[in-house]
Parts: C-alpha cells; sequence; structure tokens
C-alpha cells in the first residue's frame, strides 16, 4: 500500500518542525537488537529492533502488513518475551518484575471486540480495566473513571449502551478504558481502524495532551501518519526488521519508505512555498 502524505491538504505551517525532541530526556523504553520468531515459523517476524522512547514522547509504529507491528507492541508490554535482544520499561524487563511494569501501561489492541450483544453501557467497558489491572481504592476509581470519560469527550454517552456508539467513539472508550488506571506509558495498536476522520483528529489531539501536558510516554501503530505527523517526536518504520528511526523528517524519506513498502515513493501534496522536510526531490 502506498503511504500517501497529504501535508498541505489538512495542515499548513511549521508547527511540524518544532514537534520534535523534548528537553527532560528521561528515556523509558529502551529496544536493543530485538528479535522475535513465532514457534513454527521458519523466518522471524521481528528482527534487529533497536530504539527508545524518551518519557512524554509520542511515537508512531509504522509499517506494511504483517511487518511485525503488533509483534513489537506485545513484546514492549510483556506479553511476549524477546528471542533475541533486549527491552527494557522504566529499567526492567516487563516479562518479568511481577508485573508490576505491565499494570504501569495502559493497552489498546488492535481489533479489540466487546460482544455487542452484551447490555453494557460505555461506562460498564471503561470500568473493566480497573477489574483486571491495578486494584484502586473505590474512591479514586470513581474518580478516574468521570476524569478517563472526560478526557475522551464521552462523559454525556456514559450510560449509552455500548453497541451503540459509532465506531470513533467506540475506540475513544477503549483508550479511556486503557487511561483508568493512570497508565505513565500508553500503547495503541491501530487505534484508526475504521474511525472517521473527525474522531481520528480527536484521538489525535487527546494523544497528543497526554504526552505533552502528562508526560505520558505514547506510542501508537498507524497505517496513515498523516493525521499524526505534526504531532509526534519519532517514527518507527518497520519492515519484519528495523528500517528506520528518528524524527519523522528523518525516517519519512523517500528512500526508507519505498525500502519498507517495497514499492513507489510516498507522494507529497505541498502548497506553493512549502518546502517539505521529508523529500526535497519530490519538489524540484
Ligand atoms: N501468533 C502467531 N503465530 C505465528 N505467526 C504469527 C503470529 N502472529 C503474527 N504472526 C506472523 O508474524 C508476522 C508479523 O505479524 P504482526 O506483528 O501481526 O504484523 P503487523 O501487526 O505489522 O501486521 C506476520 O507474518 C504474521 O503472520
Ligand atoms: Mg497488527
Amino acid at each position: 500500500m502506498p503511504v500517501y502524505l497529504h501535508l498541505a491538504e489538512r495542515y499548513t505551517g511549521w508547527r511540524f518542525f518544532v514537534s520534535v525532541p523534548r528537553s527532560d530526556n528521561e528515556v523509558v523504553i529502551t529496544v536493543e537488537n530485538l528479535g522475535y520468531t513465532y514457534s513454527g515459523a521458519s523466518v522471524p517476524a521481528l528482527e534487529q529492533v533497536h530504539f527508545a522512547a524518551q518519557k512524554g514522547s509520542f511515537t508512531a509504529i509504522m509499517g506494511p502488513n504483517g511487518s511485525g507491528k503488533t509483534t513489537l507492541i506485545k513484546l514492549l508490554i510483556g506479553l511476549l518475551e524477546p528471542r533475541c535482544g533486549k527491552v527494557e520499561v522504566a529499567g526492567k524487563n516487563p516479562v518479568g518484575a511481577g508485573g508490576e511494569i505491565r499494570r504501569t501501561i495502559g493497552y489498546v489492541p488492535q481489533h479489540e471486540t466487546v460482544n455487542t450483544r452484551l447490555p453494557v453501557t460505555t461506562l460498564d467497558v471503561v470500568r473493566m480495566a480497573a477489574l483486571c489491572r491495578r486494584r484502586l481504592p473505590a474512591e479514586k476509581l470513581k474518580r478516574n473513571l468521570a476524569a478517563a470519560l472526560d478526557m475522551v469527550g464521552l462523559a454525556p454517552e456514559a450510560n449509552q449502551r455500548f453497541s451503540t456508539l459509532s465506531g470513533g467513539q467506540k475506540q475513544r472508550a477503549l483508550i479511556a478504558r486503557a487511561l483508568v488506571v493512570d497508565p505513565s506509558i500508553l500503547v495503541l495498536d491501530e487505534p484508526f481502524a475504521g474511525v472517521d476522520a473527525a474522531s481520528q483528529d480527536a484521538i489525535v489531539s487527546l494523544l497528543h495532551n497526554l504526552a505533552e501536558n502528562k508526560a505520558v510516554t505514547v506510542l501508537t501503530v498507524v497505517h496513515d501518519i498523516n493525521p499524526l505527523v505534526h504531532f509526534i517526536n519519532s517514527v518507527v518504520l518497520l519492515s519484519r526488521k528495523m528500517i528506520a528511526f528518528g524524527s519523522p523528517v528523518e525516517v519519512l524519506t523517500a528512500e526508507h519508505l519505498t525500502e519498507a513498502y517495497g514499492r513507489a515513493v510516498p507522494i507529497l501534496v505541498c502548497e506553493d512555498g512549502f518546502l517539505p522536510p521529508m523529500t526535497e526531490s519530490s519538489h524540484e
């Protein structure tokens, strides 16, 4: 699938250039020479992945289907154990550490389904997080539930049947569920699948706000980088191995994208006078 970067269609100006590194420098996730092969598979799902994420940074993980994005996420949160290399979250291995680390991570999985025949409300779905992750005192839980629903803009829908929410609202409810436990790291796997553009923008803005103002370290898998390109600090580009890691300017080059997606260069649609940083050659 080609990657289309319609920069100037939705965004103008130079925000792209100022969104990059944070100053506090505290590294919370370190990945070194990481590799994983599923049992029975002849080739690794992932190899030679190296990157780091600072506290309060916003990182996008990109790559074609089957490039190892979900595998990487599962390794980060300790659902899979590396076959090679290592992952450190807050200086610890997320697989060990008695599950302590995992409880500080909010996770929004890919293809999450909630049985639509169950008569559950939005609030019920959001509350599920607190049942299985970190135990919170009742008062604190109540406050966190209200705050999480408020943060994703679903307070008015709290008592509405979950099955009647739109795709974007459902996704926001699942993000709220991940936020209930006050995670210091939030990991999302394709949160924009089946979500309309307005809801995408609302989710991007929420994630940006969590990173920027609450120092939550956010990592999200995306297919389309456009809605968030101005807000992210870093990109991890995968194609079973790591093609590139760095700022969007460094990673989203024609060369890297061609290597990852195995075909033509992305199309940049730009306004006159707006010089995109990624593939200057496309403007000649
Ligand atoms: N549970 C599994 N068992 C065996 N192979 C798997 C399993 N999950 C994923 N894979 C394989 O690993 C590769 C990477 O998958 P995945 O991480 O889901 O990619 P992505 O999320 O980028 O689409 C694919 O070739 C996929 O078929
Ligand atoms: Mg996936």
